[in-house]
């Protein structure tokens, strides 16, 4: 938003144009809704997000920062955090997911809290898609080497239309957590290795129809990293 201001002085015939432009953040004039950009890092489960310290903003600013998820955005994070610019033109904040992020769409927005002044209006949604499935079942994590001792959280993505009844971990059926239309997961705490001769771990969806996928995984020993 810009507040321009014509100034006339008709003795002179001149015209001066002025032109402020209100300071994201902690401006004099006011906030305006900080614009983050997202970026998606898969192998870490994790959202970046960056966005431009303006002129006036401090160094250090205190953010209200809200992660929903599914189209219908229900939040299942809400803090307030103090984030430092440090000598960068750019705030950034890393957060990372419990579940992987090509299960469901995720969405950040975000409000500034500027000195003793109220909150800036929220930001937009801005969200990271989650993946669809088209004719078979999708999978995640997608990474083939787990980590021993690990807690994970395994996804299913199901074609429109198709409900998921059961996730297995080597045919050991988990609690079923709902996460969307269509997406369900189950959280394996402390992720052990296969004491058996062949040491995949399989993770198989069925649905309601009784059609199953799979997918193999390796852990990995926990003392290499
Ligand atoms: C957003 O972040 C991505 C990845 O870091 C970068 O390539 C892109 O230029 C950024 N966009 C803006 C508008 O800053
Ligand atoms: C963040 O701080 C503001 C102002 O102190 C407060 O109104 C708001 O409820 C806080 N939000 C959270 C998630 O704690
Ligand atoms: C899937 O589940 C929903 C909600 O429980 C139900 O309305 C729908 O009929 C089910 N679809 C199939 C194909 O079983």
């Amino acid at each position: 938003m810009r507040n321009v201001r014509l100034f006339c002085i008709n003795l002179l015939g001149l015209c001066f144009l002025f032109s402020n432009s209100q300071t994201e953040g902690c401006g004099d004039s006011g906030s305006l809704p900080p614009k983050p950009n997202i970026s998606h890092f898969s192998d870490k489960q994790s959202l970046g997000l960056s966005w431009p310290r303006n002129q006036g903003a401090s160094e250090r600013n205190v953010y209200e920062i809200q992660i929903s998820r599914t189209e219908n955005h229900a939040i299942i994070y809400n803090r307030n955090v103090s984030i430092s610019a440090g000598d960068s033109a750019q705030y950034t904040w890393t957060w990372l997911s419990d579940l992987p992020l090509e299960c469901v769409d995720h969405s950040v927005r975000m409000r500034s809290f500027c000195h003793q002044t109220g909150p800036s209006p929220w930001s937009n949604w801005i969200t990271n898609h989650g993946t669809k499935a088209r004719d078979k079942f999708k999978i995640f994590p997608s990474q083939s080497v787990l980590k021993e001792g690990s807690n994970v959280m395994f996804c299913c993505v199901a074609p429109v239309g198709v409900n998921i009844t059961s996730i297995t971990l080597r045919g050991i059926p988990y609690p079923l957590l709902n996460i969307g239309d269509g997406v369900k997961a189950i959280l394996v705490s402390n992720l052990a290795i296969p004491t058996n001769l062949i040491k995949i771990l399989s993770v198989t969806c069925t649905d309601s129809a009784g059609k199953t996928s799979s997918v193999g995984k390796f852990v990995s020993c926990k003392f290499i990293t």
